[in-house]
């Protein structure tokens, strides 16, 4: 499928439903406590994006059984909301989430803290976000695609950490994902030019150990091979002729 150029009225809608992601966000993050199951926090979550007058767009999708996902520890993307797993302090906990605001859709994730965490887990979660932020320096029109990810790989690889290569993030827009896939690797090609008013989704998956990932028996739930940590933090952007505009953050 042909990467898609939004259209005027087609940005107005994503930057409403980056907009609503974005609040979702905020509220879920502000809810979180020790004690509370991954189940309360989909819940929650599912509860907010339904009083949005959104349509939670991963309920359901390829199967998938809930509107959040909630990754905790060596999760790295795609937990499965569980009554029977209760945050504790000291876990770091990925929240991953989408909307469908009149057809237009917005995807976005977030690494949390539960009470007080390692400095270790902390500087893992910084530097996954600081990921997003380093690799969209370089997601403008002009540039290709694999700037973006090669800025992304070079920064996490400064503190020694791995790369997932196994998941990468995506174009976003009538659909949760469309063209093209955006790594958070340096690729041999360069990508594709981007142009102004293509939409992306950037989602650094950031391991502190090394980079090969698996998947449990439930056939979703991505964890780190070796046990070590992971963060994940994405947002919903649009490529412009100067800096990219973050539609799902406030
Ligand atoms: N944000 C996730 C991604 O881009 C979407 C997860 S789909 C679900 O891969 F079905 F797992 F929810
Ligand atoms: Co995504």
């Amino acid at each position: 499928m042909a990467v898609t150029i939004k259209s005027a009225r087609e940005i107005e809608l994503m930057r409403e439903a980056g907009k609503i992601l974005a609040l979702t966000h905020e509220e879920l993050g502000k809810a979180l406590k020790p004690g509370m199951s991954t189940w309360d926090v989909d819940h929650l979550g599912e509860k907010i994006i339904r009083g949005y007058g959104c349509i939670p767009s991963f309920k359901n999708y390829n199967g998938y059984p809930a509107s959040i996902c909630v990754s905790v520890n060596d999760e790295v993307v795609h937990g499965i909301p569980s009554k029977k797993r209760i945050l504790k302090e000291g876990d770091i906990v990925s929240l991953d989430a989408g909307v469908i605001y009149k057809g237009y859709h917005s995807d976005a994730a977030r690494t949390h803290a539960v009470g007080r965490v390692s400095d270790e887990a902390q500087q893992l979660m910084d530097v996954t976000k600081q990921c997003f932020f380093e690799g969209i320096r370089f997601a403008r029109a002009g540039n290709h695609l694999n700037d973006v990810s090669k800025a992304i790989q070079a920064y996490a690889e400064k503190f020694g950490y791995g790369v997932v290569r196994d998941l990468v993030g995506h174009g976003i827009g009538t659909h949760l994902h469309e063209a093209p896939e955006v790594p958070n690797f340096g690729q041999k090609r360069k990508g594709i030019l981007l142009k102004p008013g293509m939409t992306l989704a950037v989602e650094p998956m950031i391991n502190a150990g090394t980079y090969e990932v698996v998947w449990m028996d439930d056939d979703w739930t991505v964890v780190t091979a070796d046990g070590s940590l992971s963060a994940h933090y994405e947002n919903t952007i649009l490529i412009t002729e100067g800096e990219p505009e973050i539609l799902s953050m406030c």
